[in-house]
């Protein structure tokens, strides 16, 4: 392995309602995630982002954190609730400010800020009215993207417009396990469809405020991995979980068209809500792709215990049970499979060459070390999980994947959604009844990594 491009640049991320807590102050509107975490049975233990990290009062100490690390640029979202309570036209002058003097700190300690217009916190007036299945969503969103761009392009570059849509549509509004909360197949595909056309025309509106801007979208992306490949009906069944979650946004702005093999299943509801010239409008040059990258995924022969979608189950398809993923796993459940990320961006690079650009917007793992009597916070298995995926994505990158950022998942302990606090995946610890800052060991092994661009990576062993 060589060291990684001289330009290669070093991140870490977080999202607003994970971090920010003050979601009662200074005029912010309510979001779906306030009323999801407030109904029974949503969120572990009823856990909401009332308080958080309380980065809404604390930004400036974590701004220096970041510094001390050698952190290069952050990704964070903008609570679109701050700045437009009700969804309308209606201002709030405030959000505004506090944006403001996040983004002026971060640039006076030299550190590039990297916006995401929407990290799942819907404004509540919005979800009203059907939220992302209703299809005037799209130009609410592109007309709040267009502002954005006008307030703050003067400073900040770099844009991503949606983060990891398959959650929104699917978590959200087919299964149910996020805010909204709706269950609903005919609502997830509206919603996949919704969030697609948001992109290319929130695209559209900041590049006519600004032409210097460089904006992309942030998916969720996974292999999916089949024991036994001579087996058709898995092989099939990967086919559709890959167009499902992989394809769709990809190929609807590279091509205007949704994967052909999903039309048995989402038929119905897209020749009804498929308009005619939705191809023009979905086809968008992106700047970049930020793909979040986790974990392989693993199928297997669905057992007759399996739900389908409309007894809670995940997917449309036939039903499908976890295969057998590698162990140990995560405090999530989620395998550990560096080699994916490696994969990934290849394959990525591969099967949609007009993508100019990936950056791993998110890469991480949750474990739930404490700090030590010495207050030393010793997270081996973070830090193993990093440098692996580390040195899995820069031989991608030796042979050719044109990845230029790695943004660690996440600066901060924080609030995991649905799992609530229990869940952690920051490099810096969070005493969530102090709010003091502990920089983990895993924090320590990544601004070496940052220090010598990857050089320190060498040592690892694959
Ligand atoms: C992806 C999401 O963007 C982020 O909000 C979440 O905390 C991580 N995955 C970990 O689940």
């Amino acid at each position: 392995m060589t060291a990684l491009p001289e330009d290669f640049r070093w991140g870490a991320a977080t999202a607003s309602y994970q971090i920010e807590g003050g979601t009662d102050l200074d005029g912010r509107g309510t979001s779906i995630w306030d009323t999801f975490a407030a109904t029974p049975g949503k969120v572990v233990n009823m856990e909401n982002g009332s308080v958080a990290c309380d980065h809404y009062h604390r930004y400036p100490e974590d701004i220096k954190l970041m510094k001390d690390l050698g952190i290069q640029t952050y990704r964070f979202s903008f609570a679109w609730p701050r700045m437009f309570p009700t969804g309308d036209s209606r201002r709030e002058q405030r959000g505004f400010d506090f944006y403001k003097r996040v983004i002026n700190e971060l640039l006076e300690n030299g550190i590039e800020p990297f916006a995401t217009l929407y990290h799942w916190d819907l404004p509540q007036t919005l979800q009203d009215k059907g939220g992302w299945a209703n299809r005037d969503i799209v130009n609410t969103f592109a007309d709040y993207a267009g502002v954005m761009a006008e307030e703050f392009g003067d400073v900040v570059k770099m844009w991503s417009t949606l983060n990891e849509p398959w959650c929104t549509s699917w978590l959200g509004y087919g299964v149910g396990v996020h805010a909204p909360g709706v269950k609903d197949l005919d609502h997830a595909i509206s919603a996949a469809h919704h969030t697609a056309l948001a992109h290319a025309e929130a695209t559209r509106a900041m590049r006519s405020v600004r032409s210097d801007l460089k904006v992309g979208i942030v998916l969720n992306m996974s292999n999916y991995r089949v024991d036994d490949e001579s087996n058709s009906e898995l092989v099939e069944l990967a086919d559709l979980l890959d167009a499902n979650i992989n394809r769709w946004w990809t190929d609807a702005m590279t091509t205007g068209h949704y994967p052909e093999v999903l039309q048995p299943y989402y038929g119905k509801t897209l020749d009804r809500i498929l308009l005619p010239g939705d191809e023009q409008l979905l086809k968008i040059d992106a700047d970049f792709v930020g793909i979040n990258y986790y974990s392989d995924s693993f199928v297997a022969t669905p057992r007759p215990e399996d739900k389908p979608m409309s007894e809670g189950g995940l997917h449309p398809f036939p039903q499908r049970s976890n295969g057998t993923p590698p162990q140990p796993l995560t405090d999530m459940g989620w395998p550990i499979t560096p080699e994916g990320i490696h994969d990934l961006v290849l394959r990525v690079a591969k099967d949609w060459p007009s993508i100019p650009e990936i950056m791993i917007t998110e890469n991480g793992a949750a474990y739930p070390e404490e700090p030590n009597e010495d207050g030393e916070v010793e997270d081996y298995r973070r830090v193993d999980y990093l440098t692996r995926h580390l040195e899995a994505l820069s031989r991608a990158i030796e042979e050719g994947a044109p990845v230029t950022r790695y943004y660690a998942w996440s600066l901060l302990d924080n609030y995991e959604w649905a799992e609530g606090y229990a869940k952690r995946f920051g490099l810096i610890h969070v005493d969530f009844n102090t709010q003091a800052r502990t920089p983990k060991l895993s924090a320590k092994t990544y601004a070496t990594i940052i220090e010598t661009n990857g050089e320190s990576l060498k040592a690892v062993s694959v």
